[in-house]
Parts: structure tokens; sequence; C-alpha cells
């Protein structure tokens, strides 16, 4: 297996390895991981560029398409590997370089291993009238690590819906109490309305991203407020998410959040389903 070609902006994997035999970083070398991390800690996001081959793109975009469809063109959000496990990204999340990555990177960030190795994958895509209104949701995630990986990305026009994040602003809680009440405060749509109103008139300024399918983007999502902009209702964007390292693993309160999370997605996606697009 080559190394990995890895500066401190982004790191090149070569172009034809498979997605099963793929190393996601050489495990002999702690510099690159470091890289990694200091990627994250210092711009809020590290990017591993062209892990993704175009025929694996391609099958991963069938997915989405075929899902979308099921849909009607309005949004959706398929949480869990039940539902997810007939598309590519099973490939990927049963990649042991993967998960010892993601394993590491949860090491570092919160001072000790993570409780368990499951990734809880997620893939949204947004489109529609609904979609308009799943934009601009900003959270801080409930685990530690969030990869992510672009499938469909618009590149044309103003709402294309990037990725805004306010990166590192807080750190890791102790108690699931205060994480609770930070996501109370700021998960509602008051918060909401005021937190967008400040980025349109300049006097916030999250870090804009606009992803690149193939490329893999990772960033530490339970301490990092983020959501997408807001999309055109008639273009589609697509994205698969891994979440991994609950920090308050076991604890009754995350189990609530992911279910509440859950089941949200399969209301909104239900909901999405039954409302007629009005353009
Ligand atoms: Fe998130």
């Amino acid at each position: 297996m080559e190394d990995l070609a890895i500066n401190s902006q982004a790191m090149t994997l070569p172009p034809d390895s498979g997605l099963s035999a793929r190393d996601f970083y050489p495990l002999n070398r702690q510099s690159d991981l470091g890289n990694i991390i200091q990627d994250i800690d210092n711009q809020g996001f590290a990017c591993l560029e062209n892990v993704i081959t175009a025929n694996e793109l391609n099958e991963l975009v069938a997915f989405a398409d075929t899902s979308a469809q099921r849909y009607q063109g309005e949004y959706f959000a398929l949480h869990g590997k039940d539902l997810l496990n007939r598309s590519l990204l099973a490939k990927l999340w049963d990649n042991p370089n993967l998960v010892q990555m993601l394993s590491r990177l949860y090491e570092h960030a919160a001072g000790r291993k993570p409780a368990s190795d499951t990734i809880w994958p997620v893939l949204r895509c947004v489109q529609g009238n609904q979609g308009e209104r799943e934009s601009g949701c900003f959270h801080y995630d409930a685990s530690l690590v969030t990869l992510l990986i672009p499938i469909i990305i618009p590149s044309e026009g103003e709402e294309r819906g990037d990725l805004m994040v306010f990166a590192n602003i807080r750190k890791t809680r102790g108690m699931v109490l205060f994480n609770l009440i930070e996501k109370m405060l700021l998960q509602n749509s008051f918060s909401r309305k005021l937190l967008n109103a400040m980025i349109k008139h300049k006097l916030l300024k999250p870090r804009q991203l606009q992803l690149k399918p193939g490329n893999l983007y990772i960033f530490w999502g339970y301490r990092s407020l983020h959501a997408n902009k807001p999309c055109s209702p008639d273009i589609k964007r697509a994205t698969a998410i891994f979440h991994f390292g609950d920090p308050h693993e076991g604890s009754a309160v995350t189990k609530l959040i992911l279910k509440f999370n859950q089941r949200r997605a399969r209301r909104t996606s239900h909901k999405a389903m039954k409302t007629p697009r009005t353009q």
C-alpha cells in the first residue's frame, strides 16, 4: 500500500485504490495523523483529497439519486446502517483503518479512548421546499468527530448550500446536562433566526466551505456550531455524514437526543413526501 502524500492543507490518496483495501492514513506515520489533527484544531477542518474515486462516486450518486426519487424531489435524511447498508458507504464504515483513524482522532480530542467504535452514518439530501427550510439549522453534533462525504454538490448559483462552521467554539463538556442546556439554547427557531440574520448582516462570519465530491472532510462536530447555507428548491445537495465518538457515551440524555434526531428526520422526510412542491 502506498503512503499518503500529505501536506498541511490536504492529503492526497492514490487515485485507483479500492475503498475496501484503502489506508486512510499510514498507521506507521504518526506525523500524518498529527497533520490532520493540526488542521482540525487550527483551521477548523481537515480535508483528505481524492479519497473517493470517480467510479465510487458514480455509485454513491446513483444511490442518492434513487433515494431522492423515492422522496419525490423533497428533503430527506436516512439515519443508521440498516437504511444505508446497500450503498458503498458500508465499505467505508467497515474499513478498519478508517475506524482506527476516527478512534485516534477521538482519543486526541477527548483525552481518552472512545467507549465504542460505532459509526453512526446519515445520508442527507437537501432539495425542494423542505430542503430550504432545513438549511441554516445550526447545531452541535452529539458525537465528537464528524466525517463529511460530499456526494452531490451544486457548483453554480448563490444558494448552493455551502457548509458554514463556527469551528471549535466550545470544549467537550464534562457534564451531559451542560451539553443539553447549550443545545436547547442554540438549537431553537429563535436562535436560528437570530444567528442567520447576524450572518446575513455580516455581524457574524462563519467559515464557509464549498465541498468537493471525492474529498473527505473531518471536523470536531461536537465542538463546532455548523449548518448548511440556503439551497434553492430546484437544486439537489447530497452528503453522507459519519458520526463517531459520543463524549457522554452511555448517557440517557444522549440516547434521547439521538432518538429525537432520528424521529425528527423520519417525520421531516415523510412530511416532505406529502407536501406538494410549489416551484
Ligand atoms: Fe451536524
